[in-house]
Protein backbone atom coordinates (compact mmCIF):
# COMPACT_ATOMS: atom_id res chain seq x y z
CA UNK A 1 0.00 0.00 0.00
CA UNK A 2 1.08 3.38 -0.54
CA UNK A 3 0.65 6.10 2.26
CA UNK A 4 0.78 9.24 1.17
CA UNK A 5 2.42 11.36 4.75
CA UNK A 6 2.18 15.07 5.77
CA UNK A 7 3.67 17.11 8.50
CA UNK A 8 2.98 20.17 9.45
CA UNK A 9 3.22 20.36 13.45
CA UNK A 10 5.54 23.53 13.62
CA UNK A 11 7.42 24.74 11.40
CA UNK A 12 8.57 22.57 8.43
CA UNK A 13 6.25 21.65 5.82
CA UNK A 14 7.25 18.02 4.85
CA UNK A 15 5.31 16.22 2.63
CA UNK A 16 6.54 11.68 1.43
CA UNK A 17 5.25 8.64 -0.11
CA UNK A 18 6.13 5.48 1.57
CA UNK A 19 5.22 1.93 0.46
CA UNK A 20 4.42 -0.36 3.16
CA UNK A 21 6.60 -3.00 0.45
CA UNK A 22 8.84 -0.81 -1.46
CA UNK A 23 9.60 1.68 1.81
CA UNK A 24 10.28 5.53 0.92
CA UNK A 25 9.28 6.19 -2.87
CA UNK A 26 10.29 10.17 -2.42
CA UNK A 27 9.65 13.02 0.18
CA UNK A 28 9.65 16.91 -0.21
CA UNK A 29 10.60 19.64 3.02
CA UNK A 30 10.23 22.81 2.84
CA UNK A 31 11.72 24.76 6.04
CA UNK A 32 9.96 28.53 7.21
CA UNK A 33 13.42 29.05 9.19
CA UNK A 34 14.38 32.01 7.23
CA UNK A 35 10.36 33.50 7.28
CA UNK A 36 10.97 33.04 11.50
CA UNK A 37 14.51 34.33 11.63
CA UNK A 38 13.75 37.97 11.71
CA UNK A 39 11.42 37.13 14.97
CA UNK A 40 13.91 35.18 16.61
CA UNK A 41 11.48 32.28 16.88
CA UNK A 42 8.13 30.71 15.10
CA UNK A 43 5.34 32.74 14.44
CA UNK A 44 2.09 29.96 15.19
CA UNK A 45 -0.07 32.58 12.65
CA UNK A 46 2.57 32.85 10.03
CA UNK A 47 3.31 28.97 10.43
CA UNK A 48 0.09 28.26 9.49
CA UNK A 49 -0.82 30.72 6.48
CA UNK A 50 3.02 29.18 4.87
CA UNK A 51 2.10 25.49 5.31
CA UNK A 52 -1.07 26.50 3.44
CA UNK A 53 0.89 28.08 0.72
CA UNK A 54 2.89 24.94 0.06
CA UNK A 55 1.42 22.00 1.23
CA UNK A 56 -0.27 21.71 -2.31
CA UNK A 57 2.72 22.39 -4.44
CA UNK A 58 5.11 19.90 -2.79
CA UNK A 59 2.26 17.12 -2.82
CA UNK A 60 2.69 17.40 -6.75
CA UNK A 61 6.24 17.55 -6.46
CA UNK A 62 6.46 14.18 -4.54
CA UNK A 63 3.80 12.54 -6.75
CA UNK A 64 5.65 13.91 -10.20
CA UNK A 65 9.47 12.43 -8.13
CA UNK A 66 8.01 8.64 -7.42
CA UNK A 67 5.70 8.40 -10.84
CA UNK A 68 2.64 7.59 -8.27
CA UNK A 69 -1.18 9.16 -9.38
CA UNK A 70 -2.91 10.09 -6.39
CA UNK A 71 -5.77 7.19 -7.26
CA UNK A 72 -2.29 4.99 -6.42
CA UNK A 73 -2.66 5.62 -2.69
CA UNK A 74 -3.80 3.54 -0.27
CA UNK A 75 -3.84 5.97 2.67
CA UNK A 76 -2.90 9.58 3.84
CA UNK A 77 -1.31 9.76 7.02
CA UNK A 78 -1.03 13.16 8.74
CA UNK A 79 0.74 14.39 12.15
CA UNK A 80 -2.21 15.16 14.35
CA UNK A 81 -0.18 16.17 17.29
CA UNK A 82 1.90 17.58 19.45
CA UNK A 83 2.49 20.74 18.08
CA UNK A 84 1.05 24.32 17.15
CA UNK A 85 -2.78 23.79 16.87
CA UNK A 86 -3.03 26.22 13.47
CA UNK A 87 -0.50 24.71 12.51
CA UNK A 88 -1.36 20.86 12.51
CA UNK A 89 -4.71 21.70 10.91
CA UNK A 90 -3.35 22.37 7.83
CA UNK A 91 -2.30 19.20 7.52
CA UNK A 92 -4.89 18.05 9.40
CA UNK A 93 -7.43 19.32 7.06
CA UNK A 94 -5.69 18.76 3.81
CA UNK A 95 -5.10 15.10 4.43
CA UNK A 96 -8.50 14.61 5.40
CA UNK A 97 -10.21 16.12 2.26
CA UNK A 98 -7.58 13.91 0.01
CA UNK A 99 -8.36 10.85 1.58
CA UNK A 100 -12.08 11.55 1.35
CA UNK A 101 -11.88 12.36 -2.17
CA UNK A 102 -10.25 9.25 -2.96
CA UNK A 103 -12.14 7.35 -0.57
CA UNK A 104 -9.17 6.04 1.27
CA UNK A 105 -8.74 6.21 5.12
CA UNK A 106 -6.94 8.89 7.24
CA UNK A 107 -4.27 8.09 9.48
CA UNK A 108 -3.64 10.00 12.60
CA UNK A 109 0.01 10.10 13.45
CA UNK A 110 1.60 11.20 16.71
CA UNK A 111 5.06 13.32 15.69
CA UNK A 112 7.26 11.81 17.92
CA UNK A 113 6.24 7.82 17.23
CA UNK A 114 7.41 9.95 14.35
CA UNK A 115 10.84 10.48 15.39
CA UNK A 116 10.74 7.32 17.04
CA UNK A 117 10.75 5.07 14.26
CA UNK A 118 12.82 7.31 11.44
CA UNK A 119 16.28 5.32 12.51
CA UNK A 120 14.49 2.69 10.56
CA UNK A 121 14.77 4.67 7.08
CA UNK A 122 18.60 3.68 7.29
CA UNK A 123 20.47 1.07 6.29
CA UNK A 124 21.26 -0.08 8.55
CA UNK A 125 17.97 -0.66 10.27
CA UNK A 126 18.45 -1.27 14.37
CA UNK A 127 16.48 -4.35 15.27
CA UNK A 128 14.06 -4.14 18.17
CA UNK A 129 14.47 -3.84 21.60
CA UNK A 130 16.82 -0.55 21.34
CA UNK A 131 16.33 2.32 23.89
CA UNK A 132 15.50 5.74 21.79
CA UNK A 133 16.64 9.13 22.73
CA UNK A 134 13.91 11.83 21.92
CA UNK A 135 15.55 14.70 21.52
CA UNK A 136 13.77 17.64 19.62
CA UNK A 137 12.27 21.44 20.15
CA UNK A 138 9.99 20.12 22.45
CA UNK A 139 10.92 17.30 23.87
CA UNK A 140 13.33 15.14 25.84
CA UNK A 141 12.38 11.70 26.66
CA UNK A 142 14.10 8.15 26.94
CA UNK A 143 11.55 5.39 25.68
CA UNK A 144 12.05 1.66 25.41
CA UNK A 145 10.99 0.64 22.23
CA UNK A 146 10.34 -3.10 21.73
CA UNK A 147 8.34 -2.55 18.51
CA UNK A 148 5.54 -0.58 16.64
CA UNK A 149 3.45 0.76 19.11
CA UNK A 150 5.04 -0.89 22.30
CA UNK A 151 6.80 1.98 23.82
CA UNK A 152 7.75 2.32 27.38
CA UNK A 153 8.65 5.96 28.81
CA UNK A 154 12.19 5.22 30.82
CA UNK A 155 12.82 9.38 32.14
CA UNK A 156 11.53 12.56 30.40
CA UNK A 157 12.86 16.62 31.10
CA UNK A 158 10.74 17.85 33.95
CA UNK A 159 11.00 21.18 32.23
CA UNK A 160 12.95 22.70 29.50
CA UNK A 161 13.92 20.34 26.76
CA UNK A 162 17.49 19.74 25.50
CA UNK A 163 16.76 21.72 21.81
CA UNK A 164 15.15 25.04 23.97
CA UNK A 165 18.50 24.41 26.16
CA UNK A 166 20.05 24.98 23.14
CA UNK A 167 18.08 27.32 21.28
CA UNK A 168 17.33 29.69 24.85
CA UNK A 169 21.05 30.03 25.57
CA UNK A 170 21.91 30.82 22.10
CA UNK A 171 19.47 33.58 22.40
CA UNK A 172 21.27 34.69 25.39
CA UNK A 173 24.26 34.47 23.91
CA UNK A 174 23.00 36.72 20.70
CA UNK A 175 23.10 34.09 18.71
CA UNK A 176 20.66 33.55 15.55
CA UNK A 177 17.99 31.03 14.88
CA UNK A 178 17.52 28.52 15.16
CA UNK A 179 19.85 28.77 18.07
CA UNK A 180 20.79 25.10 18.42
CA UNK A 181 22.61 24.98 15.01
CA UNK A 182 24.14 27.70 15.54
CA UNK A 183 25.31 27.36 18.84
CA UNK A 184 26.70 24.01 17.58
CA UNK A 185 28.90 25.48 14.78
CA UNK A 186 30.56 28.25 17.20
CA UNK A 187 31.16 25.48 19.65
CA UNK A 188 33.66 23.53 16.88
CA UNK A 189 36.06 26.60 17.68
CA UNK A 190 35.64 27.15 21.05
CA UNK A 191 37.63 25.50 24.74
CA UNK A 192 34.66 24.14 26.63
CA UNK A 193 37.31 23.83 29.69
CA UNK A 194 37.00 27.33 30.32
CA UNK A 195 33.54 27.88 31.43
CA UNK A 196 32.86 25.24 34.43
CA UNK A 197 28.45 25.14 33.69
CA UNK A 198 26.23 22.55 35.64
CA UNK A 199 25.49 19.24 34.63
CA UNK A 200 22.03 19.25 36.11
CA UNK A 201 20.51 15.65 37.32
CA UNK A 202 23.30 14.11 36.40
CA UNK A 203 23.95 12.37 39.45
CA UNK A 204 20.23 12.32 40.48
CA UNK A 205 20.43 8.64 40.06
CA UNK A 206 16.90 8.28 37.66
CA UNK A 207 16.32 8.46 34.15
CA UNK A 208 15.21 12.07 34.03
CA UNK A 209 16.50 15.82 32.71
CA UNK A 210 16.14 18.98 34.38
CA UNK A 211 17.31 21.61 31.60
CA UNK A 212 15.92 25.01 32.93
CA UNK A 213 18.78 25.77 35.60
CA UNK A 214 21.46 25.10 32.42
CA UNK A 215 20.04 28.91 30.80
CA UNK A 216 20.40 30.88 34.19
CA UNK A 217 24.16 29.57 34.38
CA UNK A 218 24.90 30.75 31.32
CA UNK A 219 22.91 34.41 31.66
CA UNK A 220 25.32 34.32 34.60
CA UNK A 221 28.48 33.83 32.34
CA UNK A 222 27.51 36.22 30.01
CA UNK A 223 26.85 39.16 32.58
CA UNK A 224 30.24 38.49 34.54
CA UNK A 225 32.29 38.42 30.66
CA UNK A 226 30.19 41.28 29.71
CA UNK A 227 31.46 42.84 32.71
CA UNK A 228 34.81 42.28 32.42
CA UNK A 229 34.93 42.60 29.06
CA UNK A 230 32.24 45.00 27.82
CA UNK A 231 30.74 43.01 24.71
CA UNK A 232 31.60 39.81 23.86
CA UNK A 233 34.29 38.81 21.46
CA UNK A 234 33.67 35.97 19.00
CA UNK A 235 36.39 33.47 20.91
CA UNK A 236 34.37 34.50 24.36
CA UNK A 237 31.16 33.41 22.61
CA UNK A 238 32.71 30.38 21.11
CA UNK A 239 34.31 29.25 24.52
CA UNK A 240 30.94 29.25 26.06
CA UNK A 241 29.00 27.92 23.14
CA UNK A 242 31.72 24.81 23.32
CA UNK A 243 30.85 24.90 27.61
CA UNK A 244 27.00 24.99 27.02
CA UNK A 245 27.27 22.54 23.87
CA UNK A 246 29.52 19.69 26.33
CA UNK A 247 27.10 20.53 29.51
CA UNK A 248 24.01 19.19 27.49
CA UNK A 249 25.59 16.37 25.67
CA UNK A 250 27.45 15.08 28.62
CA UNK A 251 24.25 15.16 30.69
CA UNK A 252 22.24 13.59 27.13
CA UNK A 253 24.96 10.86 27.44
CA UNK A 254 25.05 9.57 30.43
CA UNK A 255 21.24 9.25 30.54
CA UNK A 256 21.21 7.79 27.53
CA UNK A 257 24.03 4.83 28.31
CA UNK A 258 22.46 4.28 31.66
CA UNK A 259 19.20 3.79 30.36
CA UNK A 260 20.40 0.86 27.71
CA UNK A 261 21.82 -0.96 31.17
CA UNK A 262 19.01 -0.46 33.33
CA UNK A 263 16.86 -1.98 29.92
CA UNK A 264 19.51 -4.93 29.36
CA UNK A 265 19.76 -3.68 25.44
CA UNK A 266 22.52 -3.32 23.16
CA UNK A 267 21.33 -0.93 20.70
CA UNK A 268 20.58 3.10 21.29
CA UNK A 269 18.56 5.32 18.84
CA UNK A 270 18.38 8.74 18.72
CA UNK A 271 16.07 10.84 17.38
CA UNK A 272 14.83 14.56 17.18
CA UNK A 273 16.77 17.65 16.03
CA UNK A 274 18.98 17.74 18.67
CA UNK A 275 20.06 14.35 17.33
CA UNK A 276 22.03 16.51 14.45
CA UNK A 277 24.29 17.68 16.93
CA UNK A 278 27.95 16.74 16.19
CA UNK A 279 29.40 16.21 19.10
CA UNK A 280 26.34 13.91 20.30
CA UNK A 281 27.10 11.74 17.80
CA UNK A 282 30.50 11.13 18.15
CA UNK A 283 30.29 10.95 22.07
CA UNK A 284 27.34 8.50 21.70
CA UNK A 285 29.25 6.38 18.64
CA UNK A 286 32.45 6.05 21.10
CA UNK A 287 30.85 4.80 24.57
CA UNK A 288 28.27 2.34 22.88
CA UNK A 289 30.86 1.25 21.21
CA UNK A 290 32.82 0.74 24.24
CA UNK A 291 30.01 -0.64 26.27
CA UNK A 292 30.21 -3.20 22.59
CA UNK A 293 26.64 -1.56 21.95
CA UNK A 294 25.71 0.43 18.96
CA UNK A 295 23.92 3.63 18.17
CA UNK A 296 22.01 4.92 15.69
CA UNK A 297 21.17 8.10 14.05
CA UNK A 298 18.35 8.84 11.03
CA UNK A 299 20.19 10.70 8.06
CA UNK A 300 20.38 14.14 8.81
CA UNK A 301 17.72 15.30 6.71
CA UNK A 302 15.16 12.53 9.00
CA UNK A 303 16.59 14.29 12.34
CA UNK A 304 14.66 17.38 12.27
CA UNK A 305 11.04 17.63 11.74
CA UNK A 306 9.75 16.11 7.58
CA UNK A 307 7.02 13.96 6.15
CA UNK A 308 8.65 10.66 5.40
CA UNK A 309 9.30 9.81 9.13
CA UNK A 310 5.26 10.62 9.51
CA UNK A 311 4.19 8.63 6.54
CA UNK A 312 6.58 5.96 7.21
CA UNK A 313 5.30 5.70 11.04
CA UNK A 314 2.00 5.04 9.46
CA UNK A 315 3.23 2.73 6.94
CA UNK A 316 4.73 1.04 10.18
CA UNK A 317 1.37 0.76 12.23
CA UNK A 318 -0.46 -0.51 8.99
CA UNK A 319 1.91 -3.63 9.00
CA UNK A 320 1.00 -3.81 12.60
CA UNK A 321 -2.67 -4.33 12.25
CA UNK A 322 -2.86 -0.88 14.61
CA UNK A 323 -4.73 0.74 12.02
CA UNK A 324 -8.64 0.23 11.41
CA UNK A 325 -7.98 1.22 7.73
CA UNK A 326 -12.08 0.34 7.40
CA UNK A 327 -12.72 3.78 9.35
CA UNK A 328 -14.42 6.08 6.66
CA UNK A 329 -16.10 8.74 8.87
CA UNK A 330 -13.22 11.43 7.91
CA UNK A 331 -14.20 13.34 11.13
CA UNK A 332 -10.96 14.43 13.07
CA UNK A 333 -9.56 16.47 15.57
CA UNK A 334 -6.08 17.60 16.44
CA UNK A 335 -4.01 17.06 18.96
CA UNK A 336 -1.64 19.87 20.28
CA UNK A 337 -0.73 18.46 23.19
CA UNK A 338 -1.04 14.39 23.37
CA UNK A 339 0.84 11.74 25.37
CA UNK A 340 2.75 9.09 23.15
CA UNK A 341 0.81 6.75 25.88
CA UNK A 342 -2.44 7.39 23.72
CA UNK A 343 -0.16 5.27 20.56
CA UNK A 344 0.68 2.27 22.51
CA UNK A 345 -1.05 -0.80 22.36
CA UNK A 346 -2.75 -0.99 25.71
CA UNK A 347 -0.91 -2.33 28.76
CA UNK A 348 2.66 -2.42 27.07
CA UNK A 349 3.50 1.40 27.46
CA UNK A 350 4.33 2.63 31.03
CA UNK A 351 6.92 4.93 33.23
CA UNK A 352 9.08 2.18 34.54
O1 LIG B 1 12.73 17.71 15.98
P1 LIG B 1 12.83 19.14 15.63
O2 LIG B 1 13.17 19.54 14.22
O3 LIG B 1 11.52 19.91 15.95
C1 LIG B 1 10.72 19.63 17.07
O4 LIG B 1 9.87 18.72 16.97
O5 LIG B 1 10.96 20.34 18.08
O6 LIG B 1 13.91 19.77 16.64
C2 LIG B 1 14.27 21.12 16.60
C3 LIG B 1 15.32 21.36 17.69
C4 LIG B 1 15.61 22.85 17.89
O7 LIG B 1 15.61 23.11 19.28
C5 LIG B 1 17.01 23.01 17.29
O8 LIG B 1 17.74 24.06 17.85
C6 LIG B 1 17.62 21.66 17.59
O9 LIG B 1 16.56 20.74 17.34
N1 LIG B 1 18.78 21.36 16.73
C7 LIG B 1 20.03 21.24 17.20
C8 LIG B 1 20.86 20.99 16.07
N2 LIG B 1 20.06 20.96 14.96
C9 LIG B 1 18.79 21.20 15.39
N3 LIG B 1 20.53 21.31 18.46
C10 LIG B 1 21.85 21.13 18.60
N4 LIG B 1 22.69 20.91 17.59
C11 LIG B 1 22.27 20.82 16.31
N5 LIG B 1 23.11 20.59 15.32
ZN1 LIG C 1 9.92 17.14 15.79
Amino acid sequence: MIILGFESSCDETGVALVCTERGLLAHALHSQIDMHREYGGVVPELASRDHIRRVIPLTRQVLRQAGVRLEDIGAVAYTAGPGLAGALLVGASVAQAIAWSLQRPAIPVHHLEGHLLSPLLAQPRPEFPFVALLVSGGHTQLMQVDGVGRYSLLGETLDDAAGEAFDKSAKLMGLGYPGGPALSRLAEQGNAALHELPRPMLHSGDLDFSFSGLKTAVLTRVRALEREHGALSDTHLADLAAATESAIVDVLAAKSLKAVSQAGVKRLVVAGGVGANRHLRQHLTEAMRRKGGEVFFPPLEFCTDNGAMIAFAAAQRVKAGLVDLSDDSHAFTIRPRWNLEDVCIQSECSKQ
